[in-house]
């Protein structure tokens, strides 16, 4: 895939079968107005449906990878419009993205940069990664998963302290508290998502699909239901030709050659 011009965002190809998007409004600490949500929509969208790219790398700057939704550009706004401009509703179409998606966040994850950061699947923080739902000094509320996935992720206690009082988390109590995969140098941060999503891109795609699919319903369903659900992925995966693949070469002592099908 060609990279393509936006104006918020940039698209690049760091490694073999991995896609990377930067948020990139500097001068707003990648502030998550509209025109931005729709690049990183659409170029998202473009990276998943491309056979050649395996796994998703999504940042922002060493400084902030983004510090919530534009606060100037909803000021104003009445409940209609933000419901007509699909303010929050667009933010539906990262939950359709199959690949795996990991999150390298550096500096600021606030309000909608925190839920933005936990809606991908797996996150490498830097050093100075804060992350915090700071929308009550607005007089508001996280609207875009934040009392959801905080909750889940950290249990009622915290997500209470950081919801209702502005409560951040460093790099290192985000790890501590199982928010994110690991904390590594800003200097490194990055490279390591890289390395990561390279490792996952290399691997049996419609395997890779599969987990993360089975994985993300353990949040939408009982258990009962998820352990169907998981073995329907299982059964359904000796359908491929990966499969047969995967397990001739361990039999045979060789490495697998995937090919996605
Ligand atoms: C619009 C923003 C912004 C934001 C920063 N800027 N955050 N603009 N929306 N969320 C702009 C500032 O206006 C300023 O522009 C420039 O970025 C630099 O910010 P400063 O405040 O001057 O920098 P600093 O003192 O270093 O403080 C950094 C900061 C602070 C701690 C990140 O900017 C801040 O608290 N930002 C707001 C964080 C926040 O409340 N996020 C939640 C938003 S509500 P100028 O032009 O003056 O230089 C939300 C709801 C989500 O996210 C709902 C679902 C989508």
């Amino acid at each position: 895939m060609q990279p393509t011009a936006y104006e918020n965002i940039l698209v690049e190809f760091p490694a073999a079968r991995v896609g990377l998007v930067r948020l990139n409004r500097p001068r707003a600490y990648n502030a998550l107005n509209g025109p931005l949500m729709q690049e990183l929509m659409d170029a998202l969208t473009a990276l998943d449906s491309d056979d050649e790219i395996g796994c998703l790398v999504l940042t922002g700057s060493d400084k902030a990878f983004a510090a919530g939704a534009d606060i100037a550009e909803m000021a104003e706004a009445t409940p209609v419009e933000l419901a007509q401009m699909n303010f929050i509703h667009r933010w539906e179409r990262l939950r359709e993205i199959k690949k795996p998606v990991i999150a390298a966040v550096s500096g600021y994850a606030l309000g909608g940069g925190c839920e933005l950061a936990l809606a991908c699947d797996m996150i490498i923080a830097s050093e100075t990664a804060v992350f915090g739902q700071p929308e009550i000094n607005l007089g508001v509320i996280p609207g875009a998963g934040g009392t959801q996935r905080l909750t889940r992720a950290l249990g009622k206690a915290l997500a209470m302290e950081m919801v209702l009082n502005d409560r951040r988390l460093s790099a290192g109590e985000a790890v501590q508290f199982g928010l994110v995969n690991r904390v590594a140098p800003v200097e490194s941060y990055l490279q390591e998502a890289i390395d990561l999503a390279a490792a996952i891109a290399a691997r049996a795609p419609v395997a890779v699909r599969a987990a993360k699919d089975a994985i993300n319903m353990a949040f939408e369903t009982s258990l009962a239901a998820g352990l169907a659900y998981e073995r329907n992925h299982f059964y359904a995966l000796f359908s491929t030709e990966d499969q047969k693949e995967g397990m001739a070469a361990f039999l045979g002592k060789r490495s697998p050659a995937w090919t996605g099908r």
